[in-house]
């Protein structure tokens, strides 16, 4: 009993210092290392609570919303789309509160694997292909050590740079990458069960034009929302379990040692490794001016703030419309 009050303890401090603006989305793509420019190309996703937090987006949680698919005003198209070619070596640069060096990517608590899946755009029933994921990758070696994951040792440690390449010889189109970082710190219970934790999902999609002469059509994939179920072993997952040295109190998990990353496994046609490329200077701002809107009972609310005092810019009913055929976005306006 007393060490399940220690598992108690070390949860509820972390899903404390959670509360803050401690979230990430992508700022930046390099395609083999040339910025695009900051926020170019990428759906930039809302922040889905009510200040008083800003720069950044809360976490999705409900399995079943169509926010799953890229976040909170996924539907809204970039006016920029970023041109490829198969081969291609894309680095999605995620950051927290500015796109520096120095900034702290995601929560140090936010353990989770990081995921990357494309899809034709607009996307359509099982349209998303998996190429490329990581989970947990070296085990803890303390009792209660969350062990080395993808979120807070690989890409935090690389200053939000995640990579992936385009599958070769992919066909010339419209596509939508979504990549996707879980923090698995209050997974330990779903979301279902308990709407105050649960598995956190931060989607962010990417707009591209795949050109060149390629013929490499996509599998059927899955479909977000769809893909996660309450019931995943790798939704549901106690992150201070995955070390092999046994707690005083044991595990409950079948699974202490490892963990599967949800989703489906990922397509044999994409790269089997991903490089880190050289990357050169960031085109673009490295901060934003703080901003937050979020979304409560359809209406969307925009605020920019004054210290920590949010003000109200705008406020509109929201629905997602997802259309069924390719839209060219709509120029920015000057
Ligand atoms: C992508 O990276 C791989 C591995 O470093 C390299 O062989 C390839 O030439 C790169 N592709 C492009 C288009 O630069
Ligand atoms: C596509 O094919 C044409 C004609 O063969 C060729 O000139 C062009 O370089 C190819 N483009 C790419 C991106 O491979």
């Amino acid at each position: 009993m007393k060490s399940t009050s220690i598992i108690t303890t070390i949860t509820a401090v972390l899903a404390n210092s959670g509360l803050a603006d401690a979230h990430c989305y992508i700022w930046g793509v390099f395609v083999n290392g040339v910025d695009q420019g900051t926020f170019r190309g990428i759906r930039t996703p809302a922040y889905n609570g009510a200040p008083p937090s800003g720069y950044a987006n809360s976490p999705v949680k409900d399995l079943d919303s169509i926010d799953l698919r890229c976040n909170v005003l996924g539907d809204k198209q970039n006016s920029y789309t970023i041109q490829v070619e198969p081969g291609d070596n894309l680095t999605f640069d995620w950051h927290h509160d500015k796109r520096t060096a120095t900034d702290d990517v995601i929560a140090s608590s936010h353990h989770g694997p990081a995921l990357v899946y494309i899809s034709p755009d607009p996307p359509t029933e099982d349209s998303f292909v998996k190429i490329w994921e990581e989970g947990l990758y070296e085990l803890g070696t303390a009792p209660f050590a969350p062990g080395k994951w993808a979120t807070t040792e690989d890409i935090a440690a690389n200053h939000g740079h995640m990579n992936v390449r385009i599958p070769a010889g992919l066909k010339p189109g419209h596509y939508l990458i979504r990549a996707e970082m879980i923090g698995l710190h209050e997974a330990d219970v779903s979301y279902e069960k308990n709407p105050m934790r649960g598995a956190q999902f931060y989607p962010n999609c990417v707009q591209i034009e795949v050109v060149g002469n390629g013929t490499v059509e996509l599998p059927s994939g899955v479909s977000f929302p769809g893909a996660y179920k309450y019931s995943d072993p790798g939704v549901v997952y106690d992150v201070y379990c995955s070390t092999k040295t046994k707690p005083t109190v044991p595990c409950t998990s079948s699974l202490v040692g490892t963990y599967p990353i949800p989703g489906p496994t990922v397509w044999s046609g994409a790269w089997p490794d991903t490089t880190a490329v050289e990357l050169g200077p960031v085109s673009g701002e490295t901060t934003v001016a703080r901003w937050s809107s979020w979304v409560q009972r359809s209406v969307v609310t925009s605020a920019t703030f004054d210290g920590n005092q949010a003000k109200v810019v705008t406020t509109s009913v929201y629905t997602a419309t997802w259309s069924s055929v390719y839209q060219t976005p709509a120029p920015s306006p000057v």
